[in-house]
């Protein structure tokens, strides 16, 4: 009896290797090659709609009358658009999205000398990080190094940070010194990679310090987060903990929630340093203890709380709005696809999957032809600003790509 019920056992997972897993892997694949298909019509409309770079037509967001939003090259988001294209040749390995992904690069380079704000990491190497990853040419090492330069001159040894934006009176009236944003954590990526490329440690330890000081000042006990800090520019203490774009100054803004997993994640690759996980793994789960079902968050985790007080001049309408943020989801999502590689915890990678699925469902991602041809729709840019809520986004559709690649490229189901 033993014996018979061993031997069925054994046809057991025999048959769930040979019918349950492939049926798994197929339903990967289609859900991939979907959702692909789904990214490239679109994304051909879009290159219908822009033309070719000029300097000024960036995909940025949709407008109230459902046309596209562009910015120019100055603004924080024009390298989005390049860097998905380049998740579309790494995901078709169609030329097209090469010669595409090339020529919206290529127009950026003016940037490499630009030090208006801290935003070079996401200009520079969402587009030619990407490209000196997946199609090497000579000259992009060197843009990346001199970004990298211009980057680092907002450095101070005093805040021991990069400045984000610059001092002087604030949207809302207050006046900042030194204001440094969890967003900021993105650009130091690009740090690492021109001390690789360069040999020269210099920018790797700003990165570290810096992430050092934001670990310090931005997170708080329970792993929530402030999203600015500024810093007192004499003593480079930190003089006042505030929001720009969350409900209040001390709530936890769900995208400024979502750059710091992503950050954090890539500082533990770049330099194996246990505490950065332990961080990010702190972040991770407390931004997946607020979550609702479907795994997309409201804009922020405190809206409309009592004890969470709106800055005096927020956009008093809307400020109590409870809108999801897409793009917070499609930044964690892509994120916690890199943290599961090397947390403990295996339920990293499952939420990742069920984010991708949400953010793939069409609750949230457009039908071709629509939403200004982006591909995901029902973002939120910033309620205190009154600005791009419930619209799409460049950056919540370079992070889906970036997740879509990362899930195609991961061994797991
Ligand atoms: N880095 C600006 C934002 O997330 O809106």
């Amino acid at each position: 009896m033993k014996q018979q019920t061993n031997k069925f056992r054994k046809a057991l997972a025999l048959l769930c290797c040979a019918v349950i897993l492939p049926a798994c892997t197929n339903e990967k694949k289609s859900f991939i090659t979907g959702n692909v298909d789904f990214a490239v019509g679109q994304t051909k409309l879009m290159l219908q709609a822009t033309g070719d770079p000029t300097g000024n037509n960036y995909p940025r967001t949709m407008k109230n009358n459902g046309r596209l939003s562009t910015t120019n090259m100055y603004d924080w988001t024009p390298g989005f658009f390049p860097g998905s294209l380049w998740f579309l040749y790494e995901l078709t390995n169609d030329t097209l999205w090469r010669h595409e992904a090339e020529k919206w690069t290529h127009s950026l380079e003016p940037l490499k000398t630009f030090t208006g704000h801290h935003d070079l990491g996401f200009m520079m190497y969402c587009s030619y990080g990407n490209a000196l990853r997946l199609a090497p040419k000579p000259g992009y090492a060197d843009i990346i190094i001199r970004s990298a330069e211009s980057l680092t001159t907002r450095f101070d040894e005093r805040t021991q940070a990069i400045k984000s934006w610059n001092g002087g009176k604030n949207w809302d009236g207050v006046i900042w010194y030194y204001p440094v944003i969890v967003d900021n954590m993105m650009n130091l990526e690009m740090l690492f990679a021109a001390t690789r490329l360069s040999g020269d440690r210099r920018f790797s330890d700003i990165a570290v310090t810096h992430a050092n000081t934001t670990m310090k000042n931005h997170i708080r006990e329970d792993y929530s987060t402030y999203h600015v800090i500024d810093f007192d520019t004499i003593t480079g203490a930190a003089a006042n903990k505030a929001t720009a774009q969350g409900f209040s100054d001390n709530s936890t803004w769900a995208r400024g929630q979502a750059w710091m997993i992503y950050g954090f994640t890539m500082m533990y690759r770049e330099t194996l340093d246990t505490t950065y996980l332990d961080t990010a793994v702190g972040l991770a789960d407390f931004y997946l203890a607020h979550l609702p079902e479907d795994l997309i968050p409201v804009w922020d985790f405190n809206a409309g709380e009592e004890g969470y007080v709106p800055g005096k001049n927020s956009n008093a309408v809307r400020i109590q709005e409870k809108p999801r943020d897409t793009s917070a989801a499609a930044i964690v999502c892509s994120a916690l696809f890199e943290l599961q590689n090397y947390a403990p915890d295996k339920s990293y990678h499952d939420y990742a999957v069920k984010m991708l699925h949400s953010l793939a469902s069409p609750n949230y991602r457009a039908q071709l032809g629509e939403n200004a041809n982006f591909l995901i729709k029902h973002c939120v840019g910033s309620i205190p600003h009154n600005a791009e809520i419930d619209k799409p986004l460049v950056y919540a559709d370079y992070y889906f790509l970036e997740a879509l690649t990362r899930y195609k490229n991961s061994s797991l189901k």
